[in-house]
């Protein structure tokens, strides 16, 4: 058997990791713009190899796959997907995992999945509205627009988000321009040069929360959760700093976390079911692959969806393929023949931590962080009982260089959070800079600290989420404004 990994990121590593593991020992390939070592090294042991090449040309991808005789096609990032790779694969009748460009669509533009979960009345919705025009967006900020989140309404790969607090009537002008500068800004920045989308600017209302990942596998009619996961996205210790792809990732035992309750987890997963569910009577396709929602616990609603991924996320998909015990090819075969209701997914019952270790820079200058030297101790760090995947990094001259992304992730799993981060944060020594630049990780990571914090913040919201739905509030936000009157759900 042959597979192809398309993608050669943190998370491709860990999808190849998987298939490395696969009882029916597939010979492993991979398409990858850049050399990433770790995945390079279990191609060659399976008798593959890894190709250099541009994942998101459709034609290439599936020559590829063709002239390679390749029986799957495992798609690892979303880009690949909103440029229909998967659709050119199903095409040729390669049998491909990864959503189709339709189905993709529901990461891809933010507008259209808010529109959907409206349109289908699905729980976990937030009201929003969408602008084609960077002059539409600011005429409303100026009439109408208090706490929101301001988003390009592309999926542009983690980045552009600015989340406004409004409340104090005397910083309104203040705020109102901060709301207006940024729209310009991403405008500018982010969406002019992204023609494949008609709405631009999303303005959606705020709401707060701890946030999570619920990643599953689907076949276009059975959802399959795996482990939830919790990424923590900002640059510095405690939610410091700029927004990154990621800094690392927590999982807790059971396929938990201690901040998200068992009917919490099943109320997320029955969101994304109803997503589903959804998108194929919209978009009238069958698609396979991988949808997971980035949610938040929010006195709104309880589990709410920030957004969705059509694909596994990175850093999280590192902390739940590790553990996989089910074989990735029954899987992927379950999900390619419809039959996923028929499989169960078995994961080994361990708490994972993720770190990422980024070279200074990241994430604003990745300018800077790009071009070091770095040097990674894999056996020191095997010994520890830690696992490397490696990300954003090249090989020139036998050197592994930074590519100005998050280079590695160190994977390590324990009883508890605790003792898994703690694993993983004395492997992180073993990843050296050479040439004295210099790289940074978060310590903080799956400590008590940061667990504690997370527990407050969820039994906070649980408490006024129970309360409102008590009251039959669930959902609801009324507003009355002079001369308008009451304004329900929408904005
Ligand atoms: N409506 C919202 N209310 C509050 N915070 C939000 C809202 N939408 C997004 N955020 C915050 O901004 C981050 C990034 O937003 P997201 O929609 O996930 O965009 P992306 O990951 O593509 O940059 C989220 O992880 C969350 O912390
Ligand atoms: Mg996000």
């Amino acid at each position: 058997m042959k597979v192809l990994i398309v993608g050669g990121g943190s998370r491709e590593h860990a999808i190849t990791y998987a298939f490395a593991k696969s009882s029916y020992e597939p010979r492993i390939y991979a398409i990858s713009p850049l050399r990433n070592p770790g995945i390079e090294k279990l191609c060659k042991e399976s008798g593959g190899e890894l190709i250099r090449g541009d994942i998101l040309n459709p034609e290439k991808v599936s020559e590829t796959a063709e002239k390679l005789g390749v029986d799957l096609v495992f798609i690892g990032p979303e880009e690949p997907l909103f440029h229909g790779v998967s659709d050119a694969l199903e095409e040729r009748g390669i049998p491909v995992i990864g959503l189709n460009s339709k189905a993709s669509e529901i990461e891809r533009s933010k507008a259209f999945m808010r529109r959907l979960m409206w349109k289908y009345k699905i729980p976990g919705r937030l009201r929003f509205k969408a602008f084609r025009s960077i002059e539409e967006a600011i005429a409303y900020i100026n009439e109408y627009a208090e706490s929101v989140a301001i988003k390009p309404a592309r999926q542009v790969g983690g980045k552009g988000v600015k989340v406004i607090s409004d409340v104090q009537a005397y910083l309104r002008k203040v705020k109102e321009e901060v709301k207006k500068k940024h729209t310009e800004l991403i405008y500018e920045k982010f969406m002019r040069s992204h023609d494949d989308v008609v709405d631009k600017i999303l303005i959606e209302e705020k709401v707060e929360g701890p946030e999570y990942t619920v990643q599953c596998f689907t076949d276009g009619k059975t959802v399959k959760p795996l482990p939830i996961v919790q990424d923590n996205k900002h640059a510095f210790e405690m939610e410091m700093g700029p927004e990154t792809g990621g800094m690392g990732s927590i999982s807790g035992r059971g396929g938990l976390l201690p901040f998200i309750t068992e009917d919490e987890f099943k109320e997320s997963v029955r969101i994304i079911e109803e997503v589903v569910k959804a998108l194929r009577k919209e978009t009238g396709t069958s698609f396979r692959g991988i949808i997971s929602g980035q949610m938040m616990l929010t006195t709104l609603w309880g589990p709410t969806i920030i957004e969705f991924y059509s694909r596994l996320g990175d850093p999280e998909a590192v902390n739940v393929l590790p553990i996989l015990k089910t074989d990735i090819v029954d899987i992927s075969e379950a999900i390619l023949s419809e039959k996923l209701h028929k499989i169960r997914i078995y994961f080994e019952d361990y708490a994972t931590v993720v770190k990422a270790i980024a070279p200074r820079g990241y994430p604003n200058r990745k300018d800077l962080a790009r071009g070091h030297v770095i040097r990674v101790n894999e056996e020191k760090i095997k010994r520890m009982g830690a696992e490397i995947f490696y990300g954003s990094v090249d090989i020139v001259n036998g050197k592994l260089i930074t590519g100005g992304s998050r280079a590695v992730e160190i994977f390590a799993k324990g009883d508890s959070i605790e003792e898994a981060a703690e694993i993983a944060e004395k492997a992180v020594s073993y990843v050296e800079s050479l040439d004295g630049w210099g790289l940074f990780h978060r310590s903080d990571i799956g400590s008590g600290v940061s667990l504690r914090r997370m527990i407050e913040m969820a039994n906070l919201v649980r408490s006024v989420y129970s309360y409102r739905k008590s009251k039959g509030l669930f959902g609801k936000q009324i507003d009355w404004i002079p001369g308008r009157g009451k304004i329900g759900y929408e904005f």
